[in-house]
């Protein structure tokens, strides 16, 4: 078995737990960023337990969930007009100009090698005019990249971008009028994502939870950082980034 899919298997049991996952104001945000019809033909790139695809799929003509993991798919429930396949989006899985649109939430982190083909292969499923709609979850200031990093590395490795990361990945693909919205999620809790993010130890979630209470004054500030009922509230920033072929 291969890392990723190690990772992956411990990290499905609990994924749909987080409550960010589920969250409707960052469904919400991706809807209106889709401008979703009932004629679209939709790629979901890293699937996962398919709650775009479900979120989206009502919305579409049809819905194609692909992700290189099999345990996260497990709990993703294939029936109507979703169609969940298992593969990785850096291999050639499509023809060209077969979806009117492709979506990808939190997924382009993990893809820590060729990044750029994966977006690259996006480009390419997609018609002329067709739209790819990204979320991504991103520092919310720059000076605050640092901070985010060393918390993050705790608990995977993966890429950080910044905006202008995305814009230029975008680009480099072919997109045309990229267009970002920023997504603000009032009340994330640190307390619900250590517990249910899966595979952290006892120390590493004291870790993460210690980074936030004892952050510096900005880093509370900026992240709005409180606690209620014994839990760890923050606001987080996610990018919507919306791109043309
Ligand atoms: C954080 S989950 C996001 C799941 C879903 N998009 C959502 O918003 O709930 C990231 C998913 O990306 C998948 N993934 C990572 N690298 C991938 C790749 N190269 N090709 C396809 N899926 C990939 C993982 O297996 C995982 O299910």
């Amino acid at each position: 078995m291969s890392q990723s899919e190690e990772f992956w298997k411990t990290r499905s049991e609990k994924y749909n737990n987080l409550n960010w996952v589920t969250d409707d104001s960052y469904l919400n945000a991706i809807i209106e960023a889709g401008n979703f019809t009932k004629d679209d033909k939709i790629l979901d790139v890293g699937t996962g337990t398919g709650v775009i695809a479900h979120t989206v799929a009502p919305l579409a003509k049809e819905i194609i969930g692909v992700d290189i993991s099999q345990d996260m798919l497990q709990h993703s429930n294939w029936k109507d007009n979703k169609y969940f396949l298992r593969r990785d989006i850096r291999d050639r899985i499509f023809h060209e100009g077969v979806f009117d649109k492709v979506t990808a939430r939190m997924v382009f982190h993990h893809i820590i090698e060729d990044t750029q083909k994966a977006m690259d292969e996006c480009y390419h499923v997609l018609r002329p005019g067709g739209k790819m709609i990204l979320a991504e979850g991103v520092p919310p200031t720059k000076e605050l990249k640092d901070a985010y990093e060393e918390i993050f590395k705790l608990k995977e490795e993966r890429i950080v971008f910044l905006e202008e990361d995305l814009v230029q990945m975008f680009e480099k693909a072919g997109f045309k009028d990229v267009n970002v919205i920023t997504h603000l999620q009032k009340g994330f809790s640190v307390t619900n994502w250590i517990e249910n993010a899966g595979g952290l130890s006892d120390d590493v979630k004291k870790k993460i939870l210690d980074l936030h209470i004892n952050g510096t004054d900005e880093f509370k500030r900026i992240y709005n950082l409180r606690i209620v009922d014994n839990e760890c509230l923050i606001d987080t920033k996610s990018l919507i980034v919306v791109g043309t072929k």
